[in-house]
C-alpha cells in the first residue's frame, strides 16, 4: 500500500496517521487469537505489570511466533514506512502491550526517540511506530494520547523514571507537556480492532491506566531507516534489535491464509506452546500439515520464504559487520 502525497504531508505536519479497518476482521482475529499463548509464557521478554501478574509488554514476539513474523513482513507496513522514512527499514523493536483489564498501568508522557537516542545510540529521529489495535480502543480503557506537531521540536529534556511502573522510561515534565498541548492539543487514538496508527518517533505520547474490565491490546512495530541503525546499544537485544537487514515484504495475503488454515484445521495459532520455555520457533510450527493441493503448496512456499528471510537477515548482518568494521 502506498501513501498519498496528502497523507505524507499530514504525517510530516501532525506526526501521525490513523487508518480504521487497516486489517480485516479475519486478519485481526488470527493476531488476537495468538495472544493468550504468547502472554502465558514465562520468559524475560514478557515484562509484567507492578500491579498484577499480567503482561504489560511482550517484546520480540516476531522472533519466535510465526503469525507475528508474517505480520512484520506485511507489505501494508513495509511500503508506507519506506515512504515516510525515505529508506529501506529494519525492525528496531517489536512489542505487544497488554494494558490488561483492571491492571493495565500508565505510560507516562514521553518521546520514543528520546530513549532510542539515549539508550541505543540512534543517530537521528528517522524511526517510527506502527500500532495495530487488537481490541477496541475506547476513551475509557487507556487509549494512546498523542500531541500533534510535537515531533517538530526535537528531543526534550527527560528524566529516567524507574519507579512509577515496572518498565523504566525517559519521561517529560508537566510544564513541557502543558506547553506542547496548549499549542497542539491532544489526539485520542480510539478505534475498532484492526485499526492502525502510525506515528513519528519524536511525537510526544502517553496513556492512562486501565481500570475498566476491557483490555486494550496493541501491537507496536518500530521501524528504523537502515542507514540510521543504532550505534551504541545498551539494552537487551530483544528490546533494541541489532539485526539491521532491511525487511523484505511478503505477499499481502499471508495473514489471511494463516487464518483460513487454522480455522480449517481447528488448530491454535501455534502448536506445542508451553509455559516456561521459548517455544513456537519455526521448527515447532508445522505449516501445511493438514491441507492439500495448491493452498498447501502456497503455504509451504510462505514458510520457506519466511525461513529464507531469517537466513538472509543473518547473512546481511554478517556482511554489515564486515563492512562497518572497515569504517
Ligand atoms: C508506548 O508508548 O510505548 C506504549 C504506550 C501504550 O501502549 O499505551
Ligand atoms: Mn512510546
Amino acid at each position: 500500500m502506498k501513501l498519498t502525497p496528502e497523507q505524507l504531508k499530514q504525517f510530516d505536519e501532525e506526526g501521525y496517521l490513523f487508518f480504521p479497518n487497516y486489517f480485516s476482521p479475519e486478519e485481526t482475529a488470527i493476531l488476537k487469537g495468538s495472544i493468550p499463548e504468547v502472554f502465558a509464557q514465562r520468559r524475560e521478554e514478557n515484562v509484567r505489570e507492578k500491579t498484577g501478574d499480567v503482561v504489560r509488554t511482550a517484546f520480540a514476539v516476531h522472533t519466535y511466533h510465526p503469525v507475528f513474523e508474517a505480520l512484520v513482513h506485511h507489505p501494508r507496513f513495509v511500503e508506507p514506512a519506506e515512504q515516510m522514512l525515505r529508506d529501506k527499514t529494519y525492525i528496531h523493536q517489536f512489542k505487544i502491550n497488554g494494558k490488561a483489564a483492571f491492571d493495565g498501568d500508565v505510560w507516562q508522557w514521553h518521546q520514543d526517540y528520546g530513549t532510542w537516542a539515549r539508550d541505543d545510540g540512534m543517530p537521528q529521529a528517522r524511526a517510527m511506530n506502527i500500532a495495530v489495535f487488537l481490541d477496541e480502543v475506547m476513551p475509557i480503557n487507556g487509549p494512546l494520547l498523542l500531541v500533534p506537531g510535537s515531533h517538530k521540536q526535537g528531543v526534550f529534556e527527560a528524566g529516567h523514571d524507574k519507579l512509577t511502573t515496572s518498565y523504566p522510561l525517559w519521561t517529560l515534565d508537566n510544564d513541557t507537556v502543558k506547553k506542547l498541548v496548549d499549542e497542539g492539543g491532544i489526539f485520542e487514538a480510539v478505534g475498532k480492532p484492526g485499526s492502525v496508527l502510525m506515528f513519528h518517533g519524536n511525537l510526544v505520547h502517553g496513556s492512562a491506566g486501565n481500570i475498566t474490565p476491557y483490555p486494550r491490546k496493541i501491537v507496536y512495530l518500530t521501524l528504523n531507516a537502515v542507514s540510521n541503525y543504532i550505534r551504541t546499544p545498551t539494552r537487551k537485544e530483544w528490546i533494541a534489535h541489532t539485526d539491521f537487514a532491511p525487511i523484505v515484504p511478503t505477499d499481502a495475503d499471508a495473514l489471511t491464509r494463516y487464518a483460513r488454515r487454522f480455522r480449517q484445521a481447528g488448530l491454535g495459532a501455534f502448536s506445542g506452546s508451553r509455559e516456561g520455555r521459548a517455544v513456537g520457533g519455526k521448527g515447532d510450527f508445522e505449516l501445511g500439515r493438514t491441507r492439500h493441493g495448491a493452498q498447501t503448496a502456497r503455504d509451504g512456499a510462505l514458510e520457506r520464504l519466511l525461513r529464507g528471510l531469517g537466513l538472509l537477515r543473518r547473512l546481511a548482518v554478517c556482511a554489515h559487520g564486515l563492512t562497518s568494521a572497515r569504517h
